[in-house]
């Protein structure tokens, strides 16, 4: 389960969130503490057992060392992981693994400082290294790091984020260029496939398929021979993974998705506040049940309507 826990983020990467105007839920209509954690004890019931919060950006949200201890004594649960910009990170990495955090993915598009700073508009690289330095000496691995490739933006790059991976425990993930979000920066010929960047890094390296020893994912994986970390595809535009995916996301206003691309929703709140656990666990059923049998990206354009990626978390 992908838990977003808040719509709120301290960057404003260009293909995720807009300059100004964020609309932003009302604090009533977020769920609270208490209530995510009820959610993730009842979806125990019918086998989850892994939780990633997300955001906008998880670390923005006060108490988040609080809610992932909540979450790391929930019976069951043998998995929590953070998707975060790191910004907030380095400050907090000792508390949340504390609390019970296993590991973080790191989002990082670019290894150059002022392509950063384009990208998460106003962002600074230093401190989003010092995050992967922190995540590495804090021993939460597998450290990921996610990477969007973007033509004509960091697509010179892919060999060196392979270099960070070979020479240090570091698993990349190189992520297709979706039609989400802001999509005005989105465009069909920004796309590069993950057969095209494989091709590329196995000029160079050779890769060795390999599964990661927890948290897979929709991730193919591949170490690179002689190197320490890893290299993965995730491949939503050219080879969908919707046959493997057992993912729900959760966003923070309390609604059940059981897919990124598709706008149905339901909506646990009412449930959860003057309903039973039973009641609550009848809704996840039946957004499990409601998960596509793919998704529809790129056949037909993300409307304006829809959420953002910054309300379900990616
Ligand atoms: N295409 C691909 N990946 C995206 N992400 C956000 N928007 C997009 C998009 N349009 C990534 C972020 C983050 C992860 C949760 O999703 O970079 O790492
Ligand atoms: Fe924030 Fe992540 Fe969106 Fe960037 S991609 S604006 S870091 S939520």
């Amino acid at each position: 389960m992908r838990i977003s826990v808040t719509d709120r983020c301290n960057l404003r990467c260009r293909y995720c969130m807009p300059e100004h105007g964020v609309e932003l839920k009302e604090h009533r209509e977020i769920l609270r503490l208490e209530e995510i954690q009820r959610i993730v004890d009842i979806s125990t019931r019918v086998g989850i057992r892994k939780v990633r919060l997300t955001g906008g950006e998880p670390l923005i949200r006060r108490n988040i060392p609080e809610l992932v201890s909540m979450i790391a004594a929930t019976k069951k649960i043998d998995d929590i992981a953070l998707t975060t910009n790191g910004v907030l990170f380095p400050r907090m990495a000792a508390e949340l693994k504390d609390a019970g955090l296993d590991r973080i993915n790191l989002s990082l598009d670019t290894l150059n400082a002022s392509k950063y700073c384009y990208i998460t508009r106003n962002g600074q690289l230093p401190v989003a290294i010092e995050a992967l330095q922190v995540a590495l000496q804090s021993g939460l691995h597998p450290v990921k790091i996610n990477t969007v490739i973007i033509k004509g933006f960091n697509d010179d790059e892919i060999m060196d984020f392979c270099r960070l991976a070979y020479d240090a425990p570091i698993h990349v993930r190189f992520i297709e260029f979706m039609p989400i979000g802001e999509i005005n920066f989105w465009q069909e010929d920004k796309i590069i496939s993950c057969d095209e960047i494989r091709a590329q890094i196995e000029d160079r390296y050779k890769l060795i398929p390999w599964k990661i020893s927890r948290g897979n994912g929709p991730a193919k994986c591949y170490r690179m021979e002689g190197g320490q970390g890893s290299v993965g595809f995730i491949t939503p535009m050219s080879n969908h993974f919707c046959k493997e995916c057992n993912r729900l996301r959760l966003t923070a206003d309390g609604k059940l998705r059981g897919c990124l691309y598709s706008n149905s929703e339901i909506d646990l709140k009412p449930a959860l506040r003057d309903g039973t656990d039973e009641d609550v666990l009848e809704l996840i059923i039946k957004a499990i049940n409601a998960k596509p049998d793919r998704h529809q990206m790129g056949k037909e354009r993300w409307g304006q309507d829809n959420r953002k990626m910054y309300q379900i978390g990616g």
